[in-house]
């Protein structure tokens, strides 16, 4: 079209020129006219590919970005990330009025019913609060040990350790979590507390339907098995739930609708304290009445680091997670480990031999602050920071053999869960909870309709023996009554020049901190999608055993070169254990990660 019109345009100068110019310009002025419609051409020709080849290359990496690339759930004002369908429960309550701390209660109290694998009624763990004018706040619900407890009464006569840490009722901590979301609620709620209920007592009271992922963990459990009373909640008349079946849980349904009406004192000093201590004593079980009305939650000072222009807000003691956050940015920043690319060698071998640093003296040092004292400052002093670092051989391992064999994790699943909400007006809640093995010990409390918590293992059973999660403590987390048992749990709550950026935690035992540790360094250092970040896969190391523990998707290549650094490299088959859930405020958007490794979902409006 265009090379036409030039033409046009040039046959009509021409005709022009031949009736008006008899002179010696008659030749020349055609030329200029005609040399300038065709420098015009060619430039708007040249624009014309210019833009066409701009726009080839933007739609190009869009379409790359769009279809290579899983993108995270977009939301304006409130966001929940949330095990399926706790998450309903949330946004049913923000859209009541409700606050980002009501949500995390409702939330809390619905994972009971849909997913027991570790909705805690019967367990603790951690809520972190932000509040948008600022106020910060971490709500310590961990378990306490029970007065009965001692330093040895996991070991057998001949000193060896036994199983009772895990499996029985003598597995069990004093439960922190009514008193966790009462605290919670006291403080910062907007709606009445049986509000907060409310989804909750209507799941386990009207049903809801089994989804296939809750289906395979009560199909696999081999601690529910184990307890008759398991048995008869979790099971359908004796065969197992499948996937579209509808439950029903008239107890927990009763229990709940106590707490609502009573207030969470119920609890630890009315009927379901006094049913709980009958069913203890009847099954050599230590947790006691007296156990229950001592148990209080706690409001400590989260720890806070920076990295490049990030704050972090980490849990504190008796949470070793927050620390070990902070530890190994504060190594890695300003080290360029991360020049070398994500999933290189170069880099996963820099990271691990920060995680080993970390881990060594994680579980050397850490214990319940209220009994031992943890030296939190000297671990994140930069010279000793610096020291730690300068330690680190870019090109080998090193070996952790000074400080004894580590065992591998033992094959009891484990489970927590962890939420994340964000509210209209900005505030901030970031929830780990847990009953520490998958379904806790087992045990549901005849009458009471919930499991039980085997967090006792936390402890340090006997000083050089791994727990659970492979993890060989130290002293200051040996058991005594009344202490909470050092955890990994670290929920965490990231500013970027003072605003609210990220809510970022997750279950996985001793794996948490390095998970939470990697989804981090996924966004901020190597420019991920809040949703690549959480997907990509991970690998961890925790001085003891010896060995990085990768997931699938890293390159052979790399994992050739990490062995002849020196590292055992461990090839898992399935997900590293942590499942990380990531919440990201981006300019105006909430864009919500929920792990593909568990049933999360994140959703918001
Ligand atoms: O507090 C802790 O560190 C452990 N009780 C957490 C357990 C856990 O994350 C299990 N989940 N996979």
């Amino acid at each position: 079209m265009i090379h036409r019109s030039h033409e046009d345009l040039a046959t009509k100068n021409t005709k022009l020129t031949k009736v008006r110019s008899p002179k010696p310009f008659a030749f020349f002025v055609p030329f200029v006219a005609k040399s300038f419609v065709f420098f015009v051409t060619f430039v708007a020709k040249s624009f014309v590919v210019f833009v066409t080849f701009v726009a080839t290359l933007l739609l190009l990496v869009f379409v790359a970005r769009v279809d290579g690339i899983r993108q995270p759930v977009f939301a304006r004002h409130a966001m929940v990330i949330a095990q399926q369908p706790a998450d309903e429960a949330g946004l049913a309550v923000l859209r009541k009025g409700g606050n980002a701390v009501d949500a995390a209660i409702a939330v809390g109290f619905a994972l009971n019913a849909v997913y027991p694998y570790a909705g805690a009624l019967g367990g603790g763990g951690f809520m972190l609060v932000r509040m948008a004018d600022g106020r910060t706040t971490f709500i310590d619900f961990r378990e306490k040990a029970p007065g009965a407890a001692s330093r040895g009464m996991y070991l057998d006569a001949a000193g060896n350790l036994t199983r009772d840490s895990v499996e029985g009722w003598r597995s069990s901590g004093v439960p922190g979590t009514v008193k966790g979301f009462a605290l919670a609620h006291s403080k910062f709620a907007k709606l009445p507390w049986a509000a907060d209920l409310a989804p909750a007592i209507d799941l386990a009271s009207k049903g809801f339907t089994v989804s296939y992922g809750f289906a395979e963990q009560l199909k696999t459990s081999r601690s529910l098995a184990r307890d008759p009373e398991s048995t008869r909640i979790w099971l359908k008349g004796g065969a197992f739930y499948e996937a579209g079946d509808r439950m029903v849980l008239p107890d927990l349904a009763r229990t709940l609708g106590r707490i609502a009406k009573n207030g969470p004192d119920e609890f630890y000093t009315g009927d379901t304290a006094a049913m709980l201590e009958t069913q203890m004593q009847a099954h050599g079980g230590l947790i006691t009445r007296t156990d229950l009305t001592a148990y209080a939650a706690v409001e400590r000072t989260p720890l806070t680091g920076t990295y490049r222009n990030y704050t972090v807000i980490a849990a504190p003691p008796p949470s070793a997670g927050g620390i070990g956050l902070l530890q190994m940015l504060a190594m890695l920043e300003g080290s360029g480990y991360e020049k070398a690319g994500f999933g290189s060698a170069a880099s996963i071998h820099y990271v691990a031999e920060v995680m080993r640093r970390y881990y060594a003296d994680r579980n050397t040092y850490l214990g319940d602050p209220d009994f031992v004292t943890n030296p939190v400052t000297a671990l994140l002093a930069p010279p000793y920071i610096t020291q730690r670092r300068s330690s680190i051989d870019p090109e080998r391992a090193t070996p952790s053999k000074t400080l004894g064999p580590g065992l591998s994790a033992s094959a009891e699943h484990a489970e927590t869960t962890h939420y994340n909400i964000v509210d209209a007006d900005g505030n901030a809640v970031a929830v780990t909870y847990t009953l520490n093995g998958g379904f806790g010990n087992g045990i549901t409390v005849p009458g009471l309709g919930f499991l039980l918590n085997n967090e006792m293992d936390d402890f340090t059973s006997r000083p050089g023996s791994p727990n659970l999660f492979g993890l060989v403590q130290g002293e200051p987390n040996a058991i005594l009554p009344g202490k909470r048992p050092l955890s990994s749990m670290a929920p965490s709550i990231v500013l970027r020049d003072n605003d609210l950026y990220m809510l970022i935690g997750g279950p996985g035992g001793s794996r948490i901190p390095t998970a939470v540790l990697q989804v981090f360094l996924n966004v901020v250092d190597f420019g991920m999608n809040p949703q690549e970040a959480v997907d990509a896969p991970r690998f961890h190391h925790q001085w003891l055993p010896d060995a990085i523990s990768v997931e699938r998707g890293f390159s052979p290549d790399a994992i050739a070169l990490l062995k002849s650094r020196g590292h055992e490299v461990r090839e898992e088959q399935g997900a590293v254990a942590a499942v990380v859930e990531l919440l990201v405020k981006d300019k105006e958007w909430l864009q919500g990660a929920a792990d593909g490794r568990r049933f999360g979902r994140a959703a918001g409006y």
